[in-house]
């Protein structure tokens, strides 16, 4: 889709916040010193402008829990004492905090419990440190996305905004805080903004162009703490979105009808899907996304979904998947899974557990996304004993292999219309099996200067290693695949050449031209093809070996990958896995 400038912003802050040291530390934020694991080390905070270790007076494992959280692990592990992880040197003689106290589910170490800022008994050899859980690293930490909507003269409401001079109309943001009162009443909680009647006249919602002059606004007690940034965005078209903020303000940008800032923010909120292996917050934003009808928000789930299949199809949602969005995902092209045999497999399991809930009808629409024709044909051979769902659905099965069959012996004599006519089912899918892909990791690849040793690990099938005595060639990695399934062509297999380029410098000592870096290329070595096959083919990068944050196409063979990653990554070192996709033309 197009980018508006306010979301070239977006994708400029993005960009931005990926850089790895650019982040200023603020007041209250926290880091492990003294160790050469990122997971664990001396807790150091940060106050009015400098780095104090911590006393380990009462320092326990629920100090340790907030440390952890708040650094964006899942839990900790360990509270270490008496300056295991060496003594700090930052914060003048003492610790800045003592007797730190917290019930463990503080979001941050600063709203624990605690003697103050540098009142303390203690010296540096009572530094306190932390374990934390090292596997369960939130991927992404909150960066601040700042959206501008505005024109002209947005400064100069910002300022009447913030005088409150001669403002003529309340908003009231009014939350109930779940507590009963004496009578029984829900105990509520109220912030009442004085804002002007002329700029919200701009916005039906207020009905301040019908008189009214005043209005209530129900929220819960996370969303009101943003009632004020939202009314000031009424005035300027600017402000700025966490990942923390983004949910309520997409909530209260539907509420006013704030079309842009509902839409921007949704695209927000989808930067912040590779945040939960666990796929349940994917999950539940699809459905919101579904309710709120955004459907650029929709779109963006389903497609992460799509990309990571192979995931979501072993995480605990999976058994409850909303039938609706598991139809839509089998519908995608851009499915990342090993093979087609694979899509077949945990759409029969999932079937079988969810028997009972679904028609005849509704499985038999699922069984037919399946894409036949792409299966291999050993794999069709054995369908009959190994599939749960044949004998149930004996007549589909039969259609579809026999014309997975016919497709397999005749399709050069298939004529495109006949290949048009069947949707998708001619198609490959995004396949990283062993017959259609290859991958290279670039974090194991040298930059200059030159080592003589390359390492492609395939992802997820195992692994191979290439040392070149010398010199190296390049780092160039040839890979087989065949015309899959496709018995006529057993013998034609087809050799691939594949390489990543890291840096622009990478390109030139191989004398390839590349318009960007990093950039990615595949070229086939054998020119000996049918004229009706043709090649789709398409780049995916995994970021920290965790999930897929963005599917490139090629063009002359070349992928410069844009720097505006679909969903972000801490960092650049992506396993590249090259995709081979013949269509039949
Ligand atoms: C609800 O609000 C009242 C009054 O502000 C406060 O005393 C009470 O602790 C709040 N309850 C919760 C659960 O936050
Ligand atoms: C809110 O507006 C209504 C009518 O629109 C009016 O009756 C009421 O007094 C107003 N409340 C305040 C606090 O101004
Ligand atoms: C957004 O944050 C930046 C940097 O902290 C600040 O300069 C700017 O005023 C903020 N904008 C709004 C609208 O709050
Ligand atoms: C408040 O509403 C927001 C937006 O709908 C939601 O994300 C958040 O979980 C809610 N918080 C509470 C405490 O219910
Ligand atoms: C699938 O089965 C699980 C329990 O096995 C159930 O909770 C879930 O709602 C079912 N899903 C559908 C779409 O019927």
């Amino acid at each position: 889709h197009q980018n508006s400038p306010a979301t070239d912003w977006l994708f400029l802050a993005l960009g931005e916040s990926r850089g790895r040291s650019s982040r200023e530390p603020k007041e209250g934020d926290v880091r492990l010193s003294g160790s050469s694991s990122p997971s664990e080390g001396r807790v150091e905070i940060y106050h009015q402008g400098q780095w104090g270790s911590v006393c380990d007076d009462d320092w326990d494992l629920s100090d340790a829990q907030v440390v952890c959280r708040q650094l964006n692990f899942q839990g900790a592990i360990d509270a270490v004492t008496k300056a295991r992880y060496g003594q700090g040197t930052l914060f003048f003689q003492s610790c800045a905090l003592d007797d730190v106290g917290c019930s463990g589910q503080e979001q941050k170490l600063v709203s624990c419990r605690s003697s103050g800022w540098g009142v303390n008994n203690c010296g540096h050899q009572e530094d306190a440190g932390v374990i934390c859980d090292p596997q369960s690293m939130l991927t992404l930490s909150d960066s601040v996305f700042s959206l501008d909507h505005s024109t002209t003269l947005s400064e100069d409401l910002g300022i009447i905004y913030d005088s409150g001079t001669a403002c003529d109309f309340l908003i009231t943001f009014q939350t109930s805080n779940g507590t009963k009162q004496e009578d029984g009443t829900p105990e509520e909680t109220t912030n009442t903004i004085c804002a002007h009647k002329a700029i919200l006249m701009l916005y039906p919602y207020f009905s301040a162009s019908v008189g009214e002059n005043n209005i209530t606004v129900s929220v819960n007690t996370t969303c009101q703490s943003y009632s004020t940034s939202i009314i000031r965005y009424l005035y300027t078209r600017q402000i700025n979105v966490t990942y923390s903020s983004a949910m309520c303000l997409h909530q209260l940008a539907s509420e006013f009808g704030l079309r842009k800032l509902f839409e921007d923010v949704g695209q927000v909120i989808s930067k912040s899907l590779p945040n939960d292996a666990s796929f349940y917050s994917q999950v539940s934003l699809y459905k919101y996304a579904v309710e709120t009808k955004d459907l650029i928000l929709r779109d963006s789930c389903v497609q992460y979904m799509a990309w990571n299949f192979q995931s979501l199809t072993g995480s605990p949602v999976w058994a409850d998947l909303p039938l609706e969005l598991l139809h839509s995902l089998l519908t995608r092209s851009d499915l990342v899974v090993p093979d087609e045999y694979f899509v077949l497999q945990v759409l029969e399991s999932w079937i079988t557990n969810n028997g009972s809930s679904l028609s005849s009808e509704q499985q038999v629409d699922l069984l037919r996304l399946i894409r036949f024709p792409m299966i291999p044909a050993e794999k069709l051979y054995d369908l009959e004993s190994k599939s749960l769902l044949f004998s149930a659905h004996r007549d589909l099965y039969h259609d579809s292999v026999l014309k997975a069959y016919q497709f397999i012996v005749l399709y050069s004599t298939l004529t495109k219309s006949q290949l048009d006519q069947e949707n998708g089912d001619y198609k490959p899918r995004i396949y990283t099996g062993e017959t259609w892909s290859t991958a290279i990791d670039s974090s194991k690849l040298s930059s200059s200067p030159r080592r003589h040793y390359y390492n492609s690990q395939r992802y997820g099938y195992g692994s191979y290693n290439r040392y070149y005595d010398s010199p190296p060639p390049s780092s160039q990695i040839s890979f087989h695949t065949s015309l899959h399934g496709i018995a006529a062509c057993e013998n034609s297999r087809l050799t691939w050449a594949a390489n990543v380029f890291k840096t622009s410098d990478d390109c030139s000592r191989e004398g390839v031209h590349c318009s960007s870096a990093p950039a990615a290329k595949l070229s086939m070595q054998n020119n000996n093809l049918r004229r009706n096959i043709r090649f789709d083919n398409r780049v995916l990068l995994t970021c920290q070996n965790k999930y897929i944050c963005q599917i490139q196409a090629f063009r002359n063979n070349m992928a410069h990958i844009d720097p505006a990653l679909v969903y972000p990554c801490p960092d650049d070192n992506y396993i590249y896995t090259f995709a081979v996709r013949p269509e039949f033309v």
